[in-house]
């Protein structure tokens, strides 16, 4: 039902009228240096592409990298981290397979159920619809501030907490409600995972900047320079956008900051994207309406 046509988060493979299986695999290197809360956040990451389909997870397998010359008790760290998302989840880990590296690895291979008919893809986004936006943007650079040690306690909590928060939540909000498109935000950043629905949906998708649900601290270190490189990849990769009066500021850095378990990005009729915001309220989960589908322009992604 979805392949590599419009870089969805996900492969579909329908089963029956009632059934359709959901299969993802994602890894990276240590976004952390705590290896528990690596593999948390390895875990939440890989978990998201399911739910940012609307669907459950139900297997996951670990694929994970180790170095012999580090103690395995960090290895068994990751894994328990990892593992504990997967029960989150309400998913089996049911095996999987490592081999040496000089870097460190983790990730998961996990296969989800979805219906069919109540499947979400990152395209179909139709005019009128709000945007919802449903975890705050800057963690790849507060990662890189991170890096160079400049982080205060508590924005390194807030960075790791939300970086492990499973989007089940938010998915759970939205279910039963009619999402004509959803993706989750990871490396393409905000930018780049919005131009490929504004793409696939044949629309235009206006963004007010000054409803960015932003991490605190990330405007400040972006300004110091403290930017990923992948977010100036992010932005030669994403053509006929527009970005109005914050080009040039740390705004712009951030809309194209790539994001490691980022939030759900999705269109719903205004309607039930008020109910959906109003549910997640009530369970303290991040979300804002960060702006509309509109008919088709020159520009397939409007920053106002
Ligand atoms: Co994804
Ligand atoms: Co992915």
């Amino acid at each position: 039902m979805v392949g590599t046509e419009t870089a969805d988060d996900a492969a579909v493979y329908q089963i029956s009228e009632e059934l359709a299986i959901i299969q993802t695999v994602d890894f990276f290197t240590p976004i952390a240096d705590d290896p528990y809360a690596f593999g948390q956040i390895a875990a939440a990451n890989a978990l998201s592409d399911v739910y940012a389909m609307g669907g459950a997870p139900k297997i996951a397998l670990n694929i994970a990298a180790f170095p012999n010359c580090l103690p395995v008790e960090i290895l068994g760290e990751i894994l328990r981290g990892g593992a504990d998302k997967v029960k989150e989840a309400g998913a089996v880990l049911a095996g999987g397979h490592t081999i040496q590296d000089e870097e460190p690895k983790y990730g998961l291979c996990v296969t989800g159920f979805v219906h069919p008919q109540k499947m979400w893809k990152n395209v179909g986004a139709q005019a009128g619809d709000l945007l919802l936006l449903t975890k705050p943007l800057g963690n790849g650079i507060l990662n890189t501030a991170a890096r160079a040690e400049l982080l205060t306690e508590a924005e390194q909590e807030a960075v790791i907490h939300t970086m492990a928060l499973l989007n089940k939540y938010a998915a759970e909000a939205m279910s039963g409600l009619t999402v004509h498109a959803c993706t989750d935000i990871t490396g393409f950043g905000l930018a780049g995972h919005a131009m490929e629905m504004a793409r696939g949906s044949n629309g235009t998708l206006q963004i007010h900047t000054a409803e960015l649900p932003v991490f605190p601290g990330a405007v400040e270190y972006a300004a110091m320079g403290l930017v990923p490189a992948g977010t100036y990849r992010n932005r030669e990769y994403v053509s006929d956008v527009s970005v109005g009066n914050i080009q040039g500021t740390s705004m712009e850095d951030i809309i194209f900051d790539p994001q490691t378990s980022g939030g759900l990005l999705a269109a719903l009729p205004a309607e039930e994207a008020y109910i959906a915001r109003q549910r997640m309220r009530e369970k303290n989960i991040t979300c804002a309406v960060i702006g509309q589908v509109v008919a088709n322009e020159k520009e397939k992604l409007i920053f106002d």
